[in-house]
Parts: C-alpha cells; sequence; structure tokens
C-alpha cells in the first residue's frame, strides 16, 4: 500500500521526526510503502484570490500546472498523512497556500476511497487553529478522515518521560490507522458531509452561470436525481437523507433572502458587487 506524508512543514524540523516515528510504526503493522511530499521542495506561487479554480475549473488556475504536480501524487497514493505545525495558531503558510489552491476540491470532491490521518504538532491551545483547516479540506475532498493526533515537539529538549508519552500517543495513533487501512468499508458519511453536498447542490440550481464547474460536476454525477444521496454511493439512512433535503430548502431560503434570484440565475462567471 502506497502512503503518502504531505508535509506542510521543514525538512529538518520537529514535524518531520514526529511523522516518520508515526509512518514507521505504521510499517510495522503493514506492508506500506511511504512517500514523503514536502510541499517546500514544490514552487507553488501564492493563490492569488482570483476564484478560477471554483468558478470555471481547476485547471483555469494560474498555478495550476505547479498544484496538480502535488495533487497528482495525492491521486497515486492508496492513503495520505498530512502534517503541519503550528504557525500562529493555525497550518504553516506552505501548507495554507496548498490547501487554497486545492480548496475547489471541496465543491468537487474526487478523493474518495482514499483514507487520511492528521498530524500536528503544535501545544494545545492551537489544536483548533490546526485542525480545522486540515480536517475541512480533506474531508470536504473526498479523504476519509480516520483520525488525528498532535504531539507538542517544540525546539527545547524534553524529558525521556514526556517523549515516552509522545511515543506512546503516536504509536498508538498509528495502530488506530493501521487497522483503518486494512478495514475496506464503504464511507460513512457523517451529516456535515450530506450539508455539504447538499448545500452545493442547491447554490448550483441557484447560480449555474457562476458556479458553472461545479455545476458540470453535478450534473456528471446526476445529483439532481432523487436516487442520488451524495456524490458517490455511501451508507446513507433515509432519516439522514431527509434531514439533508430540508436543510436543501433551508439553505435555498436563506440564500434567496440575500440574492438577487433573476439576475443570479443569468449570471455568467464571478460576479462582482459595487457598494458606490
Ligand atoms: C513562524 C512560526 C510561528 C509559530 N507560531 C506558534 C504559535 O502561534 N504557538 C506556538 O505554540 N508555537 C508556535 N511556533 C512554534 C512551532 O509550532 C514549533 O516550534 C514546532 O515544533 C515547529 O515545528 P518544526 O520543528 O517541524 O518546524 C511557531 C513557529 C514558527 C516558525
Amino acid at each position: 500500500m502506497k502512503v503518502l506524508a504531505l508535509m506542510g512543514c521543514s525538512k529538518f524540523g520537529n514535524t518531520t521526526e514526529i511523522v516518520r516515528y508515526f509512518t514507521d510504526r505504521l510499517g510495522e503493522r503493514m506492508d506500506i510503502e511511504v512517500e514523503y511530499l514536502y510541499l517546500s521542495d514544490h514552487k507553488l506561487d501564492l493563490c492569488v484570490g482570483c476564484h478560477n479554480c471554483i468558478f470555471l475549473g481547476e485547471k483555469k488556475c494560474p498555478h495550476y500546472n505547479q498544484a496538480d504536480a502535488i495533487e497528482r501524487r495525492l491521486m497515486e497514493a492508496d492513503a495520505v498523512v498530512i502534517a503541519s505545525p503550528g504557525y500562529m495558531f493555525s497550518v504553516t503558510g506552505i501548507m495554507k497556500n496548498f490547501l487554497d489552491h486545492s480548496a475547489y476540491n471541496c465543491h468537487r470532491p474526487k478523493y474518495f476511497g482514499k483514507k487520511a490521518y492528521i498530524i500536528g504538532n503544535f501545544t494545545k491551545w492551537q489544536k483548533k487553529g490546526v485542525f480545522i483547516p486540515l480536517e475541512t479540506w480533506a474531508s470536504g475532498a473526498g479523504f476519509e478522515v480516520c483520525g488525528k493526533v498532535f504531539v507538542d515537539m517544540l525546539p527545547f529538549p524534553a524529558t525521556e518521560k514526556e517523549l515516552d508519552k509522545k511515543r506512546k500517543k503516536l504509536s498508538i495513533a498509528a495502530r488506530k490507522f493501521g487497522e483503518s487501512l486494512l478495514n475496506d468499508g464503504v464511507r460513512k458519511p457523517k451529516f456535515g458531509d450530506i450539508a455539504i453536498f447538499h448545500s452545493f447542490r442547491t447554490l448550483c440550481r441557484l447560480a449555474p452561470g457562476i458556479l458553472e464547474a461545479d455545476s458540470a460536476y453535478f450534473n456528471a454525477i446526476n445529483a439532481y436525481d432523487k436516487n442520488t444521496l451524495w456524490y458517490v454511493p455511501a451508507k446513507i439512512s433515509k432519516f439522514m437523507n431527509l434531514m439533508g433535503n430540508l436543510m436543501e430548502r433551508q439553505v435555498r431560503r436563506q440564500v434567496l433572502g440575500m440574492i438577487d434570484a433573476e439576475r443570479t440565475e443569468k449570471a455568467r462567471g464571478r460576479h462582482l458587487t459595487k457598494l458606490q
């Protein structure tokens, strides 16, 4: 099994040590081939916020080739580990830049069938700031996020007792990820995953010419058919589907209270609003 570690950290820092410890423990449990992809080895210009990837399609991104070189590696892997230290209560800039370039995946997920584990290196106060963007991106992009772990390996010498605690925490996490990798059941989406599907579906209905790429994706997956419950076939209860449909109506009502429906339906491309 091919495991790709997406490294949003320096090559010589503590996060590298943490991920290597985790993947070594994983490798003791199962036959894996691990590759480390350091975002710092890739030239990825800063996201300019043109919205082309979201509205027109990722190929229209001015940095498409640079971002695609990274995404291809993710696509070739069976499973991924996504790692970042905490910088200013968030992920590193280099990781955030990659998430921005690949955020369109949360509108048009494509990484289904791949499992992910998230690893952070930070103090407990940074937990939300680092985990939220990584988990939102990974699960939004279609990965099954099997878990997440953080340790605080700061640039100071730690006591042996502290190191043992970190080793234990990482070994348990690796064992859990190993168990998830061996269990090849179909992903069971959470309500949040269903809610995203319904939200984008209703937005595509309201603004097909603005959300051009999303609309094409939703048409391609036959999303408007009543038998299509999510992006891909999955275990979704009748109750969850009902809640999703109710939520879709609610989102539609809310959006219609905010936008000019007639003009939105006819609009093409990204709309820029003038306040004066
Ligand atoms: C630019 C920068 C910002 C940081 N911001 C924080 C922070 O907000 N809170 C914190 O506890 N540590 C912060 N740190 C410390 C790192 O999270 C910590 O040193 C971590 O171990 C670095 O991982 P590395 O060794 O893999 O580079 C920051 C470090 C850097 C370089």
